[in-house]
This record gives C-alpha cells, structure tokens and sequence, in this order.
C-alpha cells in the first residue's frame, strides 16, 4: 500500500502523506522511495503549476524520520548515507521548478520540518497539537536532512540554534513570530489556504523574506564578527548544560557554523558527516534506547492489557490544597482540562492553593503558551472550599494533605462517605504503605498511591501504587490520567519508598556520611554533576527539605534496618534551624532565594575539619554504587515491574544521566561481575551496607544481564 496519493485540483497536485498501520507519519526508507518517485512526476508533468503537501493523520503532519531504522545502522558510513539520502531527497523538493508549500497540522519534527524548511511556503494550524522542532540533539544527533542549513537561513542564526540545540519544538503562533511559517489558519482552512498560497505562488513567484530581528539581529547576524559573538555564546551555554556528556549540540553547532561560514555544501558535506559519526556513537544509542523505552511505556497500562477499561475522569477532587494539592490541581486544569474542586482544613489554605494554581496557569500566559481566553476558562476550572461540596460527582479524589497515616485514613473515610462507590481515591503520600492507608476502607479496591514529585508541574514522572486489592480498572484509571496530566507513568508495588525513593535512599545517606566526614559539600556535588546529574546529592537534600529528608530517611531505616541507617547529620542541621531552601538555611546559604554558596559553618556544627585531600574517585563510586546496588536489590524484590520501568523512573524521577541510560543499564555497562567486586572493596572499606545485592552477585556468577546484550 502507498503512503501518497496524488489529487490535482485546478493545475495544483495535492499530495496527501499517510503512512499505512501508523499512528503516525514517519520517513523511513519506503517512504523516501515513493517520495523520489513522485517528485520526478511533478518535475514531469508539465500540467502541474504547484504542489501542496499535507498529512492524513489526525495529529501529525510528519513526526520525524523512521527511528527504528537509525538502531539498524552499524557503521558511521552507512549512518551517513542516511543523512546524505535524506539531504538529496529534501533538496529535490527545493529545486523543484513548481511551488511546494507545506500545510502543516500536528507533529512537524525532525525530519518532517526539514522537509517542510525544503518546501518553498508553510502554512500551519493555530492547533495546540501542531509542534514544529528539531529534536535530534534529544536522541544524541543532529539534524541531517539540511536541517542546520535551512533553519538558521530562514529564521536567523540566534533563533535557530535556539531550537537546534535544545531540541524545544514551539507552537503554531510561535512559529509565525519567529518565521518558520508563513500563514497560521485554524484546522478548517488549512488544506483551502494551502491550495490558494500554491496557487498564488505559481502566479507571482515565491514572496520575498523579511529578515527577522531588527538592528540588533543585523549587527549580530550579518556580520562575519556578530556571528561569531553568537557561536560563542552558543557554545557556551551548551558546555555549561551538557558538562561534556553529550557532543550532539556542539556539532550541531558546527554544522550551522560551518553552513553559514564556507556556503550550504560544505554545510550540508560536515552535516551528514557528524550524523553518521553521532549515529553509531555510544551517547545517541543509549538516548535512542531510551526513546524507545518511554515510548513502550507509554502504551503500558500497567494492567494485563483488556483486563479493565479506564473510567473517564470528568471531575477531579484534590485533598489539601498545599505545596503538592495545588500542584497537582493546578497541572491537572492545564493539561487535563478537567473540573477540579480543592479542599482543604480553612479558607485561607484554600486561598492560598487558588493562587498557586493561578500562578501556575499564569506562567503559561506569560510565557504564551495560553491565551488570555484559555487562561481565564482554565482557570475557573478549579474552585475550592472547606468542605466536600463537589466530592459527589467526583471520579478520582487525590488527597495530598500531611504526612500523617491516622488523618490520612479520616480523610479517606470522609471522602467515601461523600463519594460515589465508584469513585477512585489515590494517595499522594511519599512515605506510607498504601496498604496501612487503605486497611479501614470500605472500599479498598477503589484506593492506590498517586505518587507525585515536586514541584509537579514541573517534575515529569509519576508513580501508581496499587495495593494487592486494587482492582484492575482503579489502576488503568490512575496511570491514564497520570499520562493525561503529561507525565510518565510507572507502576510500582507498594514497597518503603515505592521506587524512587528507595533508590535514593542510600544515595543520599551516603551523601550526608560523606558532609559528616568532613569531605567538603561542594566537591561531593561537584563530583556527582560531572558524573551527569543535574544536581548533587546535598543541593539536592536542601531542595526537599531537611526535616521531609530526615522523616523519609527513618522510614527507610525501619523498614531495612542498618544497611539504610541515615547518619545524625540531618539531625544535627535541623537541630539548628536549617531546612534546607524553604528556609533559606541548609548546607547552602541562601539569598533572596537562591543558592550563595556552601555555608562552611555547618563543619563545626557537625564537629569535623573539612578534609583537603578527599579522592574523587571514591566519592564517586561510594555515591554510585550505593544507588546501584539498592536498584539491583529493589527490583529483585519486585519494587518495579521490569528494568526497564526503573531505568524510565530514575531518568525523570531523580534526572539519573540519561546518557548512562538509567541504573539498571549501567549495571549491565559495567559488567555485573565488574560491579560486584567493587562492592565488596567498598564493603570491606566502608561496611557492609555495601554488601551486593544477592541477585547481583547470581548475575555475575551466570554472567546474566538486564537486558539482553
Ligand atoms: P503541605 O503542608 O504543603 O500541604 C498539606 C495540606 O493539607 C495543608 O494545606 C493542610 O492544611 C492540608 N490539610 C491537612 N489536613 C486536612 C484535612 N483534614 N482536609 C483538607 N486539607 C487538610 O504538604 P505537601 O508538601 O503538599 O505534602 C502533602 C502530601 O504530599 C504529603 O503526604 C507528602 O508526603 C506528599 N508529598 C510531598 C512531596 C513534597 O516534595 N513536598 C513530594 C511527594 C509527595
């Protein structure tokens, strides 16, 4: 079956792109073929006056090129076929001697929009869906398909590497501002306007650019020496934020420089060569795992699949209207849309969880991400009060009020008096069983853990914790709407720290053992962003709060004993006033908010010398290790259902570098065997709580694996 079908209408041939089996419209090998063919038919046909190209799916005009195609690649010269082939096939379209104008609605990613740049006119829908990008450097690539060429041309260098090097897609309005459309029309008139612009087009020739960015734009972007201030910046930015993990962005950004600098063909010549070099490369195979691992996860439902059907979440009742309530509230209006109703124990709370709600909503105005209409209906989504009024009608109630299991299990009884039987109750707890919240229920098949991280609108994941009586269609419920609210969803059981948590556990006591010792904070952080998180370890711990560390820390410890005994140094800290950023005061000073250093007082709060000479190497491997090995025994236990969730879970739940592909991975990376010896160095060093995990020290004796290699 073809992918294109050809209708002319009036001299303008209308080709409709829509992949056969797919959600979605991709560029793969086929694909490119039956493009080939058709664009020497339209060169052909002398009755042709334009073309207009335009999707037949529901939410892609085309979504990127063919992914899968990419793991196939073995060698750097093969991958840099691909971009070559990729970069004639879009240079046909730009040659061609008619107009082609793009009419663009849904995805337009990747290679999609590199084909779209090649395109001589772009139209696109004012819909929330339509996303035009350039995600490669997201997947450890760059654009190939001329990409790096025709974007900075287009929409001026600044701009472009903007997009280029985060791979941030922008909207349809955006896109308009910046220039990378031309016309921006609702859904209905989309395949009208494109037809007309071809029309028009064919008539008058192509339109005549204005280029972007006034005075300042043409100093910076038209001179040899502003560009270079550009690059320079640039390149700074990406060396900042990638702490040389990643090489994508920066050869990304020498493909536009080189472009723009020597001419397109030497652009497109070092284009495709860092491709294929990029395509083989360690980074961008671990990232493309990693794609596809979400995107699996995304059609996990977490259930046995037909096993229940979700119900449909038409109100939503939300618990306690604090830091996590409002959050929860607040993200569930904006990308859920749904009717929510707040409560919390008095009108000022409630108050104050209405503006953390309106700032959330706020920020995406500002930011225009919302219209001023969408803002205001949005934000009369969500109401508040002190009482369940509303509760009745509600499908799902969230609660998120204190850490407290006896007001927990009133709350829940308060609410399964004023709901309906079928209403679902999720539990936003981070530290208690669901199953102890649950014990009282009357109906304990209707209640699970939600389990949100802060701050939500923010943080992308979500664990769903079904006790053993939860039914089935409670759990698809949950993990959907989780999906809905645009985070990704991983089922976990319902064990101490649930997934997450409990693999950070020993990492952050080691953390706080390694501070107690006198080892200086700021290179124990240091050492931990280097490795490839975004924050270490003990800025980390003044994130979430001491006194929320310290409780989260005993839990752990009652539930496994010595081996996640938290050493006295939060105690100590908190014992002196200091909470960590709420505060102001942590093992960081703060200023008007913001980090001011590493507060050297707390050495003789803690009583120790700071040490000169700490190995780095040992630090690393202590904090490592101890998240590691706690992952290998977690799963064993069945805290997550395959490594694959864990891996996803600790990539957005803690930012584990994405480029070492989760801890699970790693694991494998190393070589269990590898792993298990440096454990017991560091056992016989530091004690036994580094003792591997039973399951690791079989996998080393069998040599098994994680994944398959
Ligand atoms: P918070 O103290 O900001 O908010 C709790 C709210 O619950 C308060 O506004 C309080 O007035 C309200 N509340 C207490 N009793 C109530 C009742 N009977 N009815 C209605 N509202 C009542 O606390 P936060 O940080 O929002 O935490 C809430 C829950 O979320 C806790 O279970 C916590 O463990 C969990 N959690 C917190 C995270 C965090 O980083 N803060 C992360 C993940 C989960």
């Amino acid at each position: 079956m073809s992918a294109l079908t050809t209708e002319v209408e009036n001299g303008i041939a209308v080709v409709t792109f829509d992949l056969p089996g797919e959600p979605v419209n991709k560029l793969s090998d086929a694909v490119k073929v039956e493009f080939e063919a058709l664009l020497i038919g339209l060169r052909d046909d002398s009755s042709i006056r334009g073309a207009v190209l335009i999707s037949g799916k529901p939410d892609s005009f085309i979504a990127g090129a063919d992914i899968e195609e990419f793991t196939a690649l073995t060698t750097e010269i093969a991958a840099e076929r691909l971009s070559f082939e990729g970069q004639e096939m879009v240079s046909r379209v730009e040659t061609l001697p008619t107009p082609v104008v793009a009419a663009i609605h849904g995805a337009c990613l990747g290679a999609g929009l590199e084909l779209a740049l090649a395109c001589h006119y772009r139209v696109a829908t004012d819909h929330r869906k339509t996303q035009l990008g350039l995600p490669e450097v997201q997947l450890g690539l760059i654009p190939g398909a001329g990409g790096c060429q025709r974007l900075p041309r287009l929409i001026g260098v600044r701009a472009a590497l903007d997009m280029i090097l985060t791979g941030r897609s922008e909207r349809g309005a955006k896109a308009l501002r910046l220039g990378l459309v031309d016309e921006l029309v609702p859904p209905s008139i989309l395949r009208a306007t494109a037809l007309a612009a071809a029309d028009r087009l064919a008539r008058d020739g192509a339109p005549r650019r204005q280029p972007t960015g006034g005075l300042r734009g043409f100093l910076l972007e038209r001179t040899a020496t502003g560009r270079r201030m550009v690059y320079r910046a640039a390149e700074k930015q990406v060396r900042a934020k990638s702490s040389g993990h990643y090489p994508a962005p920066l050869r990304a950004l020498e493909a536009v420089r080189i472009g723009l600098e020597q001419g397109i063909t030497a652009g497109l010549a070092a284009e495709h060569r860092f491709f294929g070099e990029l395509a083989v490369g360690e980074v961008s195979r671990k990232l493309v795992q990693v794609f596809f691992a979400t995107t699996a996860l995304k059609k996990d439902d977490g259930i046995p699949p037909g096993s229940a059907v979700p119900r449909q979440i038409r109100r939503l009742g939300v618990v306690g209207a604090g830091f996590m309530g409002a959050g929860i509230a607040g993200t569930a209006a904006l990308n859920v849309e749904v009717d929510t109703r707040l409560k919390d124990a008095d009108l000022e709370r409630v108050g104050k969880g209405l503006n953390t709600v309106g700032g959330i909503l706020g920020e995406r105005l500002k930011r225009r991400r919302l219209t001023r209409p969408q803002f205001e209906r949005l934000s009369a989504l969500v109401s508040g009060g002190t009482d369940y009024r509303g509760f009745g009608r509600a499908d799902l109630v969230i609660e998120a009020v204190f850490e407290d299991l006896a007001l927990k299990r009133r709350v829940l009884a308060e609410v399964e008096a004023v709901t309906r039987p079928d209403a679902i109750f999720a539990s936003n707890t981070s530290t208690i069983p669901i199953r102890d919240i649950a014990a009282e229920a009357t109906r304990p098949e209707r209640v699970l853990g939600m389990h949100f991280f802060s701050p939500v609108e923010k943080m992308p994941l979500v664990e769903v914790i079904p006790t053993e009586a939860t039914a089935p269609e409670a759990v698809v419920t949950a993990v959907r709407f989780g999906r809905r609210m645009g985070k990704t969803v991983i089922v976990v059981a319902d064990h101490p720290g649930f997934w997450v948590n409990r693999i950070l556990s020993p990492y952050l006591n080691e953390a706080a053992m390694l501070v107690a010792e006198g080892v200086p904070v700021a290179l124990i952080d240091r050492t931990m962003t280097n490795w490839g998180f975004p924050v270490g370890p003990v800025a980390l711990l003044d994130e979430v709060g001491l006194d929320v560390a310290q409780k989260a820390g005993g839990v752990m410890h009652v539930a496994f004993g010595d081996r996640l005994r938290p050493p006295e140094t939060l105690t100590r800290l908190i014992g002196d006033g200091r909470l960590g950023r709420k505060n102001g005061r942590g093992f960081y000073r703060y200023r008007d908010g913001h980090k001011a250093g590493v507060d050297d007082s707390i050495h003789a709060l803690l009583g120790v010398r700071p040490v000169s000479d700490a190995d780095v190497a040992v630090i690393e491997r202590r904090l490592v290790y101890a998240m590691l090995n706690e992952a290998a025994m977690a799963l064993d236990e069945g805290a997550v259902r395959s490594p694959r969730d864990g891996d996803v879970g600790a990539l957005f739940g803690i930012g584990f570098p994405a480029f070492r592909g989760g801890p699970l991975r790693a694991i494998d990376d190393l070589i269990p065997s590898r792993v298990v010896e440096v454990l017991r160095d560091l056992a016989d060093v530091h004690g036994p709580r580094f003792t591997p995990a039973a399951d690791l020290a079989d996998m080393a004796v069998h040599g098994r694996r994680f994944y398959p290699a």
